[in-house]
């Protein structure tokens, strides 16, 4: 039996929950040779670290039960569920297709294990207690569509890496305490890039007049400074623009009216 094999009779968020449970499953043959998948061991490692904490997967909020798919959003009002550093042994989860973890109590630093998933479209990992920088690794992860980090206390830039994730449609950094520069290797992202409430400096790059299919760019609350790059008139579909609470400077670029989507534009406080 080869490990594929054992992912087709045995989808990974299924197993999730029998290796948590520890117990041999009905409707899966596979599972004792799949105990010797380093997937299992994974598992087997990241299930020693919740401890006395309840099996994730019987949280009230937390939904594994789609193929390939971890998550755990708790609802606002509830406690958050997860309290634990995110062990480097998730880099051998490598069927995981979406992970979400956003609105828990996860602290210490993202693994640079992270980047061996490589299959992942869904990172979300906003509302935590991360700290440390953003892994540069995470650049390996080509498949990304979606990156959430928001509300931690990430430090260090932006790793340039991100400018390889070509289906990156959006990304959340907004509300960490990033600072450097904003990568002019950003170049593929399609909907949405918010950094607010970071400490990013420099200028604008005119590069971002290439993300034609940007619909929302929010920059507030940096110490950006230079003037308001006129490329960013070729921004067509662009609805939201925020580039407030900054150290910005110059004249309002004429090209800016060429935003015919445009419904919120916030340049207040430069
Ligand atoms: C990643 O996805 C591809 C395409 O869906 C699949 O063939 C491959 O087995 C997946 N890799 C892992 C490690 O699950
Ligand atoms: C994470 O939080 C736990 C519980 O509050 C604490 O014991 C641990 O030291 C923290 N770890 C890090 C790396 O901050
Ligand atoms: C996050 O961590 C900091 C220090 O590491 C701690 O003071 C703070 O209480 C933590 N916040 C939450 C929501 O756990
Ligand atoms: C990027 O997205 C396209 C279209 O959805 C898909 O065909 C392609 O496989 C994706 N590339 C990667 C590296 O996931
Ligand atoms: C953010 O970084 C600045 C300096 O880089 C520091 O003074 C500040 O305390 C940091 N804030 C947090 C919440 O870590
Ligand atoms: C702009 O939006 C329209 C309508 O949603 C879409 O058809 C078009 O492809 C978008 N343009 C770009 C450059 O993404
Ligand atoms: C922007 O600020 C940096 C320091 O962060 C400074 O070196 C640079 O000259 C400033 N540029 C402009 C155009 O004001
Ligand atoms: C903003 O720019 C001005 C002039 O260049 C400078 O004096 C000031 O310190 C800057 N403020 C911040 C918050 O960077």
């Amino acid at each position: 039996m080869t490990s594929l094999d054992f992912h087709k009779l045995c989808p990974l968020a299924y197993c999730l929950v029998l290796f948590i449970q520890l117990l041999s499953p009905p409707s899966c043959s596979a599972f004792a040779s799949a105990t010797s998948t380093t997937e299992a061991e994974a598992l087997l490692k990241w299930k020693a670290t919740f401890q006395n904490h309840t099996p994730p997967c019987f949280w009230t909020g937390i939904s594994c039960n789609v193929v390939g798919s971890l998550k755990s959003v708790p609802s606002p009002n509830s406690s958050p569920l997860i309290f634990l550093t995110i062990g480097s042994a998730i880099g051998n989860l490598k069927p995981l297709v979406d992970l979400e973890l956003s609105h828990n109590q996860l602290n210490g630093s993202i693994p640079t294990s992270l980047g061996q998933l490589t299959n992942l479209s869904t990172l979300y990992l906003g509302s935590n207690n991360l700290s440390g920088t953003i892994p540069k690794e995470i650049g390996n992860l080509k498949s990304l569509v979606d990156l959430e980090l928001s509300y931690n206390q990430l430090i260090g830039s932006i790793p340039t890496s991100l400018g390889q994730l070509t289906n990156l449609s959006t990304l959340y950094l907004f509300r960490n305490n990033l600072s450097g520069t904003v990568p002019k290797a950003i170049k593929n992202l399609k909907s949405l890039v918010d950094l607010e409430f970071n400490n990013l400096f420099g200028t604008i790059p005119k590069e971002i007049g290439n993300l034609k299919s940007l619909v929302d760019l929010e920059l507030s609350h940096n110490q950006l400074n230079g003037s308001i790059p006129t490329s960013l008139g070729q921004l067509t579909n662009i609805s939201t623009l925020y580039l407030g609470s900054n150290n910005l400077s110059g004249t309002i670029p004429k090209e800016i009216g060429n935003l015919k989507s445009l419904v919120n534009l916030e340049l207040s406080y430069n």
